[in-house]
């Protein structure tokens, strides 16, 4: 199984950025968490960051061919990008949301999720557990 993994701007701030909300880990050890959990379960993994919406489209529409699934974290896209949506609706593999933060419990904005409806499923609020969760998902969705 292959999951393409994207993050959206300011992700690889991590660590860096609101401490208390995203915790203290850097961006570099969300990617090994997630290449390593990918490497004890043989789940091939790839995981890409961008600040820049275009860049995300690009990088979903020119590597989801070689994919099972997408994981996606837009980060603040996630609340407004109808080009993110389209992206997503438009390719043929099933795509599940994910935010390290509980985004119902935070600001009136962030409990809007436009790409919410282009996924099959939604996990949020669990750090970087979240993404495990989704992996999963998708796991149990191929082997069904
Ligand atoms: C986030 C939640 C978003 O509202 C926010 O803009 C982010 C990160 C999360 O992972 O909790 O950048 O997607």
């Amino acid at each position: 199984m292959n999951i393409l993994v994207v993050n959206g701007p300011n992700l690889n701030f991590l660590g860096i950025r609101e401490p208390e909300i995203y915790g203290k880990q850097s961006y570099y050890d969300l990617v090994n968490f997630l290449l390593a959990y990918g490497e004890l379960h043989r789940i091939d993994i790839e995981v890409y960051q961008s600040n820049h919406e275009g860049e995300i489209i690009d990088i979903i529409q020119n590597n989801y061919l070689r994919f099972d699934g997408l994981v996606i974290n837009p980060a603040a896209f996630t609340h407004y990008s109808y080009a993110i949506y389209d992206c997503i609706k438009s390719i043929n593999i099933p795509a599940v949301e994910v935010h390290l933060s509980d985004i119902t419990q935070r600001e009136d904005f962030r409990k809007i999720s436009v790409i919410e409806p282009a996924c099959v499923a939604k996990f949020y609020g669990k750090g970087f557990n979240s993404y495990i969760e989704a992996i999963n998902h998708l796991q149990k969705r191929m082997n069904t």
